[in-house]
């Protein structure tokens, strides 16, 4: 599918690696123990089913992209390439863990069908993923370039960013009770650029640009330098995140 969104474990270590790095209080939420079972939701490369796995939890990792599941093997997880929108578990886990990923997932409704699935009575749900008003200044510029281009626009915004009430109310009504529930912003260095971001991110939106690729790129990159480029040249996006902790309920 031309639209669909692809991924290179290479471009994301490179231009992306502070996904992971962030991880660590998310993973501390997780709180993982020796010999639970935990399923990492949307792993990326593994480097965060890797800390996992090294608090002694026996982790299952699933990915819908190729690249990444190899790169998480290439790490000696087990990682597995499955739909999150699909999971296929039953009964199984501990805990689901997700970093960085749900955004990606918009049917959420089927996602927490899967994970409530895939979890044991009682069982955690513990992630972190874009909040509502997540990179807006950057979807804008791109909303507004897809505009002006005559590409379409609905590529420039193809995320799930709930508010915390929204993603309460649907983990209520998928039988989780709500933990901690809460958005914050997290300004993030963006140590290799900009247009590094939205080139791994938003290929599909600037493929249709052809040759203009590049001239698109940069006209992007222009309407955000006012808002997200500091005053020595550092860049950063705009993001919210949402931190969400909730268990299965028994169903009695
Ligand atoms: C995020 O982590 O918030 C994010 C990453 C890429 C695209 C959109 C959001």
């Amino acid at each position: 599918m031309a639209d669909k969104q692809t991924w290179s474990a290479e471009s994301y270590g490179r231009d992306a690696r502070f996904v992971s790095d962030l991880g660590a209080d998310v993973v501390a939420l997780l709180d993982p123990k020796p010999g639970e079972r935990i399923l990492d939701l949307g792993c990326g490369d593994g480097a965060l089913t890797e800390e996992i796995a090294a608090a002694g939890a026996e982790v299952v990792a699933v990915d819908s992209s190729p690249d990444f599941v190899a790169a998480a093997k290439d790490r000696g997880l087990d990682a597995r390439l499955m739909d999150g929108e699909a999971l296929t578990f039953s009964g199984e886990f501990d805990a689901v863990f997700s970093n960085a990923a749900l955004h990606w997932m918009v049917d959420a409704g089927a996602v927490l069908d899967g994970v409530s699935r895939a979890l044991k009575p009682g069982g955690r749900f513990v992630a972190e993923f874009g909040g509502h008003g997540n990179v807006a200044a950057i979807a804008t510029a791109m909303v507004a370039i897809a505009r002006h281009r005559g590409a379409d626009p609905a590529l420039a915004h193809p995320w799930f960013f709930p508010t915390p009430a929204e993603y309460a109310e649907l983990l209520e009504a998928k039988g989780f009770s709500v933990e901690t529930i809460f958005a914050f912003s997290r300004p993030t260095p963006l140590p290799t650029g900009m247009k590094a971001w939205i080139a791994l991110f938003r290929d599909p939106l600037f493929r249709q640009f052809g040759p203009e690729r590049e001239e698109a790129l940069d006209e992007v990159e222009a309407l955000l330098a006012p808002a997200l480029r500091d005053s020595s040249g550092k860049w950063h996006a705009d993001y919210v995140r949402l931190r969400v902790a909730a268990s299965l309920k028994p169903v009695f």
